[in-house]
């Protein structure tokens, strides 16, 4: 049923929008297991049999939006925390001790004054002292002043998901002061500053379908990005979104959600070729070792958590989010290795698809 989809991944011809919605809707485990050995082949040989960390430092959990998926939403009350320069120093040279020299940093949404330049004097600050250190920035939607400050104090990389697509479904899971437009004005700014761009989208969001899936992927070409980091949509009990839908979330859904995850991964491999891609925290919470299924789906980056653990509690996503205990890297790399993939230490790991636009 699918000999024509193979011979075009086998020929490398340009996917087009219903090859990839063939592979979103696969199911047979034979030509999953097909699909598969093509999505290695290609990742082997568009950006090898590597696999690149980047410590996760998340800075702060207050935040000024009320999006109505994520549990540390404004509206949401949970303890709010913000760690100090000095933190954020402190765990930036755990990331470089570990031999990873690329970290990213998340936070809340602001805007104001005070953190912009807090931000701006952090960059410069780490930069200092880790001249070589790669810096991701994952702080939501600025101003394109901003966002050259930022990028002028140091950053190297910023990431800022779409969420989805398909603008009707954006506008349901946010409230209206968040716009899909300035989000799409955002990633163009993006784009043209020096930054590598990555975004993304949740998967599995009430009311999304699979053509939005693949809607998605197009997008994600059409923005020319650089990196995708995309995971399950996960319902968070105290959220508008989350709190009716969550007795509803077994573990058929579970399952089923994991599945239509790596095969987004998969199409981003087979289709976009030369991006990095992550294989989440989110696939990692639904699933046992997600981060390894993520990258035997065609995933080439992971992002092992660096914040102290005493923050790590409060930076409440989702349910039940993975990581809340310290991550052991030999037993991942351990694992990584047994599906013959090897961890970059050391490399810095930038988007091939950057390097070759540039
Ligand atoms: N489930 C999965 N991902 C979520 N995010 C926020 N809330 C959830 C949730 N409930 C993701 C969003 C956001 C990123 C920081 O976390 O995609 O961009």
């Amino acid at each position: 049923m699918y000999r024509k989809l193979f011979n075009k991944i086998k020929n490398g011809e340009e996917l087009r929008r219903e090859d990839i919605l063939s592979i979103l809707t696969m199911d047979g485990w034979k030509d999953l297991e097909t699909l598969y050995q093509f999505v290695q082949k290609e990742k082997w040989e568009s950006v090898g049999n590597k696999v690149y960390l980047r410590g996760l430092i998340e800075l702060s959990n207050i935040c000024t939006q009320n999006c109505y998926y994520c549990g540390i939403r404004k509206g949401t009350k949970i303890d709010r925390f913000s760690i100090s320069e000095e933190n954020l120093i402190e765990y930036a040279n755990k990331v470089v001790s570990s031999c990873i020299p690329s970290i990213v940093i998340q936070s809340g949404e602001r805007r104001d004054e005070e953190f912009v330049s807090f931000i701006e004097y952090c960059l410069k600050k780490i930069k200092n002292i880790f001249p070589d250190l790669m810096v991701t920035l994952s702080l939501g939607e600025q101003t394109e002043e901003v966002y050259q400050r930022w990028a002028g104090a140091g950053a190297d990389r910023y990431l800022l998901r779409i969420e989805t697509s398909n603008r009707a479904l954006f506008k349901k899971i946010h409230p209206r002061e968040v716009s899909f437009d300035n989000r799409l004005k955002c990633l163009k700014v993006l784009r043209k500053t020096r930054y590598q761009v990555g975004t993304g989208v949740m998967i599995g969001l009430p009311g999304q379908t699979v053509d939005d899936l693949v809607s998605d992927i197009l997008m994600f070409k059409e923005l020319d990005i650089d990196m995708i980091g995309m995971g399950p949509y996960i319902p968070h009990v105290n959220t508008p979104l989350g709190k009716n839908i969550i007795a509803k979330f077994d573990e058929a859904q579970k399952i089923a959600l994991v599945e239509k995850s790596l095969k987004m991964i998969a199409a981003c491999r087979l289709y976009l070729k030369d991006v990095n891609i992550a294989s989440t925290t989110a696939l990692n919470t639904l699933s046992n070792d997600g981060f390894i299924k993520g990258i035997k789906a065609g995933a080439n980056v992971i992002m092992p958590n660096f914040t102290d653990l005493k923050y790590r509690k409060s930076y409440n996503l989702y349910q039940g989010k993975a990581g809340v205990t310290e991550y052991n890297l030999g037993e991942l790399e351990k694992k990584l290795l047994e599906i013959g993939e090897k961890i970059a230490w050391g490399e810095a790991g930038s988007s091939l698809h950057f390097k070759n636009r540039n």
